[in-house]
């Protein structure tokens, strides 16, 4: 699996001599909480070293130079703290930062679209939609992949830019967002025949799952976090129990981004910190120049 190439070979022939399973994880702020979840769930044994990038977000705008910087910049953090492997959880960065951040890590990297192509080209669905960031569905990187490997499926992509801010200011169950996910999804179903499927392609999406489930009760909801942890397991296996706690970093610790963490993890088992934007940037500069 061509996902798999960089440095899995060396991991996994040394993995008995690997003490703990230390997973970094970097999103652009919360979203990635999801993906962090599905791996906590999956992989139960790991550590989990998060940074949620809530100064800056959304990346999902802006252009594939700068979600390099930022990305790379992330990595650079994790890399510091010491982790085994990383994921990365953010879509945008996975559609057009992967080739830059592969060349560029010491650990083994993996991104949330290509176990999800995998996924979604063994199971039987023909017709996919694809719900992501503005950058994600420019970069073209799901209908390539797609059809890289199976010709026949439809794919329809739509770009959703604001259900993020929407998340990200903890608005999930208010009226906006029922009303935005409508809008959005919309076109899936309007076309003739209409999706099978629908890949909520950006972290921030699995936090409006009730919503998409009440409007779409009979399309196929992919969670590419759910997806990636699971191949993450079957490749790394449960790991050794860790008795270090998580740590969640984010460069901006407002109440929303508090509340959030809350929500998924056990603030006795974990640590919360606030990391500049600026110390991240140094991170860089002072240990990799
Ligand atoms: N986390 C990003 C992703 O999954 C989206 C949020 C953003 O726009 O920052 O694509």
């Amino acid at each position: 699996m061509q996902y798999l190439d960089y440095g899995w070979r060396s991991y996994d022939m040394n993995f008995s001599k690997i003490e703990e399973v230390c997973i970094g994880i970097f999103d652009s702020g919360v979203g990635g909480l999801t993906v962090a979840a599905q791996i906590k769930k999956f992989i139960p044994n790991s550590r989990i070293i998060y940074i949620g990038d809530s100064a800056r977000v959304p990346w999902g705008v802006r252009s594939p130079r700068v979600v390099n910087e930022f990305a790379s910049q992330l990595l650079k953090f994790l890399e510091t703290k010491g982790v085994s492997h990383i994921v990365v959880a953010c879509h945008t960065a996975s559609a057009v930062a992967l080739p830059l951040l592969r060349r560029i890590a010491k650990v083994p990297i993996t991104g949330v679209i290509e176990p999800t192509v995998d996924f979604i080209v063994k199971s039987h669905n023909g017709r996919i939609g694809v719900l992501a960031t503005p950058t994600t569905i420019a970069s073209g990187v799901w209908e390539k992949a797609i059809k890289r490997k199976n010709k026949k499926i439809k794919v329809l992509s739509k770009a959703a830019a604001l259900l993020v801010p929407i998340v990200e200011a903890g608005l999930e169950d208010h009226k906006v967002a029922h009303l935005l996910v409508k809008e959005y999804i919309t076109p899936f179903i309007r076309i003739r025949r209409g999706i099978d499927t629908l890949v909520l392609a950006c972290t921030h999406y699995p936090l409006l799952l009730p919503v998409f489930r009440k409007m779409l009760p009979d399309i196929k909801l992919v969670n590419p976090g759910e997806v990636t942890a699971e191949h993450l397991a079957s490749v790394i296996g449960n790991g050794i129990k860790s008795n270090s706690k998580d740590e969640f970093y984010f460069t901006d610790l407002s109440e929303t981004v508090k509340n959030q963490v809350k929500r998924f993890f056990d603030s006795e088992a974990s640590y919360l910190k606030e990391v500049k934007v600026d110390d991240v940037l140094n991170v860089r500069w002072m240990k990799f120049n």
